[in-house]
């Protein structure tokens, strides 16, 4: 397995607070992977993404992409995140420009790419994530579903190898969740890794390659969806076990 990300040993407090929210975390990411985070909500799934490109910096620990030490100066930042895309939980955390189309348009043109290979990014990342006929609308106007979308067609656009996607699925319609497997199944076809956070288990188990389980902060487990769900102890102590609703009340 060649790691694509790794982080080492990452330990993060959020400042003022005194429980670490990542505690000693230490994880590959396999390039080409289909990656689930699982976790219930507060584990750090959002924590651990975050330190994957770049935004929130470690209190401990490094990050490596492709083997290389990460640091967080401009330059070495801009390369990373252009490299790892990450689309936040909450879409009103990352669209900010006036228009959709601005906003899909606003990663490309910061790569430095002219205009017209900008404009071809932005033209196939909406075809892709179906936000075409949404380009001039006022960011604010859209649903929610909508703006996770034309958030995600704005992390495509910069055609990153490493999409990173929080609990991007979960808010979506089934029609609109159907379309986003198809297009993490398009970058896979690509050589390209995806790691999404979520609760569900359902999609862990039926879509990823590899499942990494949190909880409180550390990784419990990485393996596959098959040797986790074959393991009913496993699933019950994390709570994770989706028999309850076969119990009798
Ligand atoms: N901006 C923040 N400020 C302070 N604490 C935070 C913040 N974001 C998350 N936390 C805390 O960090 C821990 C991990 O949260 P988070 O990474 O959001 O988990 P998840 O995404 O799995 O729900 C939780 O205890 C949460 O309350
Ligand atoms: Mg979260």
């Amino acid at each position: 397995m060649i790691p694509v990300l790794e982080l080492n040993n990452i330990s993060y407090r959020y400042p003022g607070y005194s429980e670490s929210a990542l505690d000693d975390v230490t994880l590959q990411l396999p390039a080409g992977g289909k990656i689930v985070l699982l976790g219930h909500n507060g584990s750090g799934k959002s924590t651990l993404l975050l330190h994957c490109n770049g935004i929130l910096q470690p209190d401990r620990g490094t990050v490596h992409l492709d083997g290389q030490t990460m640091t967080y100066d401009r330059r070495m930042l801009q390369v990373w995140r252009s490299r790892v895309g990450l689309v936040f939980q909450n879409p009103d955390d990352q669209l900010f420009s006036a228009s959709v189309s601005q906003d899909i348009s606003f990663g490309p043109l910061n790569l430095g790419l002219d205009t017209a290979t900008a404009r071809a990014r932005v033209q196939a990342a909406a075809d892709m994530c179906e936000v075409t006929d949404l380009l001039e609308r006022p960011t604010h106007a859209l649903s929610s579903g909508q703006k996770t979308r034309v958030a995600l067609a704005g992390v495509l656009a910069m055609e990153p190898e490493v999409l990173l996607a929080d609990e991007i699925v979960s808010g979506l319609d089934p029609s609109m969740r159907r379309q986003v497997f198809r297009i993490f199944h398009r970058l896979v076809t690509l050589g390209k890794t995806i790691v999404l956070s979520t609760h569900d288990i359902e999609v862990a188990r039926h879509w990823a390659s590899l499942i990494v389980v949190m909880q409180a902060g550390r990784i419990l487990r990485v393996d596959t969806p098959d040797r986790i769900f074959d393991d009913q102890d496993f699933l019950e102590s994390t709570g994770l076990d989706i028999q309850w609703y076969l119990d009798e009340p």
